[in-house]
Formats: structure tokens, sequence, C-alpha cells
């Protein structure tokens, strides 16, 4: 295979590329990207404009002048990103080498009971040592230099507007409404569906969403050894750089699973967890929950904004855009939570997270700017200071280390028949 020499100069470049860097955390500095998250334009194809999810979801090989995916440089879609060999890449144990072990936490892996759901037998639940959250709901981790999670907005009257599992390849309807809104949400994304489906990505930045990171492969993160917390972190992180040219520094775990285990792996990478306190359960209507019982449960965190719950806090709302019932379950409560909260924001503004990405080309307001409705560029009440020709995003000022992330070159893809088995996978 052609593919044996390269691997070499690859190892090669690896090694370069973490030796010069001062920590782990700026490994993001040697991700390419040739997408300018300031100057986004969706190619016009129908799955970027049709609102008819089957076509939305038919499959598209990426514009190669964008970027390309070659799958044999990827973790397997939907498996565990150490899986296609990329633990035993150079890029890969390089990174892995450069985080400074003799601090981490000697914290168990869990593992999981036979019914698949997560065994706590032996946990010590009242003392949680761990700050589990999964055991306890604990966000207040008991180690420390390890960052803490967010999991409200603290401004009053405010919900925290947070969509999981995407990016959705049929989530234009939704994306359409909540940019006729001027909505803007936090999007946590999951690496398979980012390098599966690249311009929904490019389109949750470009229309000034703020992107965290929702793992590779949506695992249970406490049941993942060290080393598979970091590959599911990485790629996850390399994918949306690729997509979107900028690489997150708020990331979600899947089911909330998380102790101080996964948050001192994730703080290496300078990631910080965002969970809720609101939870809809949307992802479970039709299945394990109806419609209707769903639709209860927005009712009761709808009727919270206006009847004195919420005066001296707000939530964060744990929705998804997932299927289909989630999308429609949001589009027909968003007008009834804007009439009942007095503020419907993404996270980085009501928590002040002025820069949500290690590149500090994408600004998004505080609260206080978006309060005062600071129209100094367009993007009218937008969280986003300013905007870009899209209206969008605007440049703060390139940081030295961004020029180097925008010119690298797009990887070479060949797109083979068992890459896009994975797209028929049901999650959850
Ligand atoms: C980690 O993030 C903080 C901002 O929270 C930033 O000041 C710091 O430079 C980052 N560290 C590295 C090594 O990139
Ligand atoms: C970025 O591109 C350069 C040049 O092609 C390559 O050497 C390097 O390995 C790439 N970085 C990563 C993290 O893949
Ligand atoms: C934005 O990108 C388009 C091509 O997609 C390009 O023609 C245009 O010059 C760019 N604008 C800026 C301000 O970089
Ligand atoms: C890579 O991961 C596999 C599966 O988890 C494991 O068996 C193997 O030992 C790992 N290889 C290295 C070099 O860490
Ligand atoms: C980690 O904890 C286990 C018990 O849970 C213990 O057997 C082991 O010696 C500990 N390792 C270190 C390096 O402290
Ligand atoms: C507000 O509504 C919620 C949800 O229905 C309810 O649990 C709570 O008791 C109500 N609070 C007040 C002060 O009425
Ligand atoms: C995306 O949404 C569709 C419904 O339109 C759903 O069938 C599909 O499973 C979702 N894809 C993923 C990867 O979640
Ligand atoms: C749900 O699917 C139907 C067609 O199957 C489509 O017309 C509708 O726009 C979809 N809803 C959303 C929110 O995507
Ligand atoms: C955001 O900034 C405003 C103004 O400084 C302050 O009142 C508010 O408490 C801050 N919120 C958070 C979550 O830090
Ligand atoms: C509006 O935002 C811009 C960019 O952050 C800032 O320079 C300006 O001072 C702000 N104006 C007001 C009135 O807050
Ligand atoms: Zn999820």
């Amino acid at each position: 295979m052609a593919f044996v020499g390269l691997k070499s100069i690859v190892a090669a470049a690896a090694i370069a590329q973490f030796a010069g860097l001062a920590s782990a955390a700026e490994y993001w500095q040697s991700f390419n990207s040739s997408i300018n998250p300031l100057n986004i334009t969706l190619p016009n194809i129908p799955q970027t404009t049709s609102i008819d999810p089957a076509t939305e979801c038919t499959y598209y090989n990426p514009d190669p002048s964008l970027f390309t995916v070659d799958p044999t440089q990827w973790p397997t879609s939907w498996d565990i990103a150490t899986s296609n060999g990329m633990n035993t890449s150079a890029e890969f144990q390089n990174f892995y080498n450069s985080i400074d072990w003799a601090n981490a936490p000697n914290i168990s892996v869990r593992t999981l009971a036979a019914d698949g759901s997560i065994d706590m037998t032996g946990y010590d639940s009242q003392n949680d040592p761990d700050c589990w959250w999964t055991s306890s709901t604990c966000t207040v981790p008991k180690l420390k230099d390890v960052n803490a999670d967010i999991y409200e907005c603290p401004e009053p009257e405010t919900w925290g507007l947070t969509y999981d599992d995407g990016p959705n390849c049929s989530h234009n309807a939704f994306y359409d409404y909540l940019q006729e809104q001027d909505l803007k949400a936090s999007m946590f994304y999951i690496g398979s569906n980012v390098v599966d489906w690249p311009y929904g990505a490019m389109r949750g930045v470009r229309d000034g969403h703020h992107i965290s990171s929702h793992t590779w492969s949506h695992r249970m993160m406490t049941t993942l050894t060290n080393q598979e917390l970091v590959a599911e972190f990485y790629y996850t992180q390399k994918a949306i750089h690729l997509a979107t040219g900028l690489t997150p520094r708020y990331w979600r775990a899947p089911y909330g699973d998380v102790d101080d285990r996964v948050r001192w792996i994730a703080t290496q990478m300078n990631l910080t967890s965002i969970l809720w306190d609101y939870d809809t359960n949307d992802w479970s209507a039709g299945t394990t929950e109806t419609v209707q019982q769903v639709q209860a449960s927005y009712d009761e965190f709808i009727q919270m904004g206006s009847n004195g719950s919420m005066t001296t806090h707000g939530n964060i709302v744990l929705t998804h855009e997932i299927a289909n019932v989630t999308m429609s379950l949001a589009l027909t409560n968003l007008p009834n939570i804007m009439k009942n909260y007095k503020h419907v924001i993404n996270v980085a503004t009501c928590a002040n997270i002025t820069y949500p990405y290690m590149e500090r080309t994408v600004a998004f307001r505080t609260f206080d700017e978006y309060l005062s409705q600071n129209t100094s560029a367009a993007g009218a009440a937008s969280s986003i200071v300013g905007s870009n020709t899209n209206g969008a995003v605007t440049a703060t000022g390139k940081s030295a280390t961004q020029s180097s992330a925008t010119s690298g070159a797009s990887i070479v893809r060949a797109i083979s028949p068992a890459f896009l088995l994975p797209l028929l996978l049901v999650l959850l």
C-alpha cells in the first residue's frame, strides 16, 4: 500500500509537532483546517439546502477544496476512538505521552453491567469520593486543579439552550428556525457525526451557535481507560477543527457520566464540562416515553420561567438534535419558551465565556453585552460580538497561532463503502 511510506513521514512530523509545544494543552495548535470560521460559505448542494430529511441525509463527499476525510487517518465512526489503530499512531502516542500522567488520579475504570447500564456496586455513593455525577449528580470536583462543571445559567429567568448529539444530517429545518428567531444555542457535537456530516458542523459555526464536544463515540466515559478517554477527546477536537477551523474548550459527557478521572483528563486538554439541571428526556420520545410525557416535561420547565421558580437563577436544559421528533419538539416549544423566559441563550453567553474556543478568532457576547443588545455590527440580538459577511461572527484579532492553524493541507480521502455503514447505526 502507498500508505506505508507515508506513515513514516507522518510519524516523523508528529514527533516534531508536540516537541515544540510548551504543554500538552497546546495540542490543538498542530491541527489543520482550510476553513475560516469568520467566512463560511456552505457548498450549495441539496444536502445543505433541502428540508426533506431523506435528501439531507444522502451521503456526500466533501468538496476537496474545503477538506477531505481519509478514513485511514481517523477512528472508525461510532467505535471507541482508539479504533482503526489510532492509539498506535505516532501522532496520538506523542500527544498521549505529553500529558503528565504522574499527577493523574488513581480512580478505577467503571464497568458496564450485563444490561448495558453502569455498574455502581462497591462505590461509596454516600461520600462520593470521585465526584461521580452518575452516582450523585456531583458537579464540584473533589480533586484539586480540576475544572468544575457548569450546570446552570446563573442569570435569572434564563433558559440555557443546549442540543446534543449533532450535527444531525437532517437538521436544516431546525437550524433555519433558530436562525429566523436569532436564537444561538450551545451545540454538543459527536466526532463521528462531524466526520460523517461535516457541512452540518460548518453550518453550526456559520449560524453563530456555540459548538462544544460530545466525544467521538458517545460512550459512558467513566467506563473507558485513560488512553481511550484521551482518544475520544482528541479526535473529536481534531474533527471539529477540520470542519470549522475552531477547537472547543467545552464538552459534555454522554449520559452525564463524568467523574474526577474523566475531568482530570479533560482538564489536561483544556476542556471544561457543561452539564444541565433540567432534562427533558426528549431523546426517548416514542421509545421509552411517549411524546406526551416529554411534552409534559417541557411544559413543566416552561412554566417555571414565569411562576417565580427562576427569579434567582436560570437553568440549562438538556435537549437533542438526534431525531425528527426531538427537533419537532424544539420547534413546537421554542415559541413558548421565549414567551415564558426573559432570555433564551447559549451557555457561552449566559456564563460570560467570551472565548469558548482555543482559537481567539471568534468571541461571544458576555451576558451584559447581550443585554445591551450591542449591535455595533450586524447580527442584532445575537449572542455573538459583531458579524462577518454572513452576519454571524467576527474576528477579534488573529492570534499568532491562528495563521498556522488555517494554512494546513487538507487530508486525502478515499471513500470506502465500509465508511458508510456506521451511518445506518441508530444511536442510544
Ligand atoms: C487553557 O485555557 C486557558 C483559558 O481558560 C488559557 O488561558 C490557557 O492559555 C490555555 N492553556 C493552554 C496551554 O493552551
Ligand atoms: C497538519 O498538516 C501537516 C502538513 O501536512 C502534517 O505534517 C501534520 O501532521 C498535520 N497535523 C495533524 C495534527 O494531523
Ligand atoms: C469569503 O470567502 C469567499 C469564498 O468562499 C471569498 O470569495 C471572499 O473573498 C471571502 N471574504 C473574505 C472577507 O475573506
Ligand atoms: C490500542 O488499543 C487496543 C484496544 O483498546 C489495545 O488492545 C492496545 O494495547 C492498544 N495499543 C497501544 C499501543 O496502546
Ligand atoms: C491504585 O488503586 C488501586 C486500588 O484501587 C491500588 O491497588 C493501586 O496500588 C493504586 N495505584 C497507585 C499507583 O497508587
Ligand atoms: C412553578 O411550576 C413548577 C412546574 O410546574 C412547579 O413545580 C412549581 O411548584 C411552581 N412554583 C410556583 C411558585 O408556583
Ligand atoms: C438524524 O435524524 C434522523 C431523523 O431525521 C434520524 O433518523 C437519524 O438517526 C439521525 N442521525 C443520527 C446519526 O443521530
Ligand atoms: C420531520 O420530518 C418531516 C418529513 O418526514 C419533515 O417534513 C419535517 O420538516 C421534519 N421536521 C424537522 C424539525 O426536521
Ligand atoms: C457576567 O458578568 C456580569 C457583569 O460583570 C456579572 O454581573 C455576572 O455575574 C457574570 N456572570 C457570570 C456567570 O460570571
Ligand atoms: C459593542 O461591542 C464592541 C465589540 O466587542 C465593543 O467594542 C463596544 O464597546 C460595545 N459597545 C457597547 C455599547 O457595549
Ligand atoms: Zn448525547
